[in-house]
């Protein structure tokens, strides 16, 4: 039997959180432009909204976004393995299985972290969705829920699913508590232990194994790389764009280049879409950060948060946003 296909190594490294809400189409191609060797990920879509919703809304996809997984969530495996299929056919190159997000919708619907109590299920998903598509099918997962704190009950987990054929895992390094917390508590709270990421490559070599929890600077994610296969960074990656392009290029090689400079190749896009009759606000809300801790940051997201509502919004306000940024900067000189 031929081995499920896995994601090569340099494509590993760097990756850009599933994010609901924040990596939709529009997101993702503009992280492309930054970060042209990252990996991306949509946001959680159900198996049963790809399965029966609007798929041309759900499974957005831009040319210029891959590679790209689609992140789905469910915990049915024929669902899933329909799920899986339809989304390796619309074009994503990754199928990855949310089994660690704590909303009580999620709790609900018995899927999430819920699944990492129930390994026999996840595997049966995970091999029901390798027969179905033929591309890398991946798991990410928190280390338990709640109060599980044993290395061997996380180790089963992992293995149970590795056994079903899924070889690469991303770690979201802390646990999941199903009460009393929020989704953003979730993210914040429960402490992050690295370790059991770093223990989970060290003894299981053959898995491709992807750090992710609270990564914020590029000295932490290059540490990262040392014990792991690769980073997913989240909310730093959101707020703060321009970190991404500097990891690319501290990685990957290339030259550094401006904000202004990277904003304007994601022009075209942007054009495009605005043509197709999108709203900039769309847009522009993920471009927000990229003047992140920069003079005339500040100015650069008022302008863009005031205007790009407003009927006809165009590139032209995103040129005065950059004008002001460039004001600061010659102000500075
Ligand atoms: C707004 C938001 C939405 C999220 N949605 C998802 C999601 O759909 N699927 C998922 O697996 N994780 C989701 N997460 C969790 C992130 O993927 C990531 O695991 C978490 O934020 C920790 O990484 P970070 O500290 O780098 O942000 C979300 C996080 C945020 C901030």
């Amino acid at each position: 039997m031929t081995p499920p296909p896995s994601i090569p190594i340099a494509q590993l490294r760097l990756s850009v959180a599933p994010m609901m809400d924040w990596t939709d189409t529009h997101c993702r191609a503009f992280h492309r432009v930054l970060a042209p060797n990252a990996r991306l990920y949509t946001e959680m879509v159900h198996a049963n909204a790809v399965i029966h919703g609007d798929r041309h809304k759900l499974l957005a996809l831009h040319a210029s976004e891959h590679p790209v997984a689609l992140q789905l969530g469910g915990s049915e495996p024929a669902l899933l393995a329909q799920a899986a299929r339809i989304g390796a056919e619309a074009g994503f190159d990754e199928i990855n299985l949310n089994c660690g997000c704590p909303s009580d919708r999620v709790q609900a619907g018995r899927f999430g972290a819920c699944l990492m109590r129930e390994p026999a299920l996840v595997g049966d998903s995970v091999a029901a969705m390798i027969a179905a598509c033929d591309v890398p099918v991946t798991v990410k997962c928190r280390l338990g829920v709640d109060d599980d704190h044993e290395w061997d009950r996380f180790a089963h987990f992992v293995d149970s699913v590795a056994a079903a054929g899924c070889n690469t895992f991303v770690i979201h390094a802390r646990n999941a508590w199903l009460q009393g917390l929020s989704p953003k508590e979730n993210r914040e709270v429960p402490p992050l232990r690295y370790d059991w990421a770093y223990r989970l490559k060290r003894e299981r070599p053959h898995l491709q194994i992807i750090v992710n929890g609270g990564i914020a600077t590029m000295d932490e994610a290059t540490q990262h790389l040392e014990h792991a296969d690769g980073a997913m960074l989240g909310r730093a990656a959101y707020h703060d764009p321009y970190l991404l392009h500097r990891l690319d290029v501290a990685w990957f090689g290339g030259p550094l280049r401006t904000r202004g400079d990277l904003l304007r190749a994601y022009r075209p896009y942007v054009e495009a879409e605005l043509a197709r009759g999108v709203f900039l606000k769309h847009i522009t809300r993920h471009i927000l950060g990229l003047f992140a801790g920069e003079r005339g940051g500040r100015a650069f997201r008022q302008v863009l948060s005031e205007g790009a509502h407003k009927p006809g919004a165009d590139w032209s306000l995103v040129e005065q946003a950059l004008a002001l940024t460039a004001s600061f900067a010659t102000a500075e000189a």
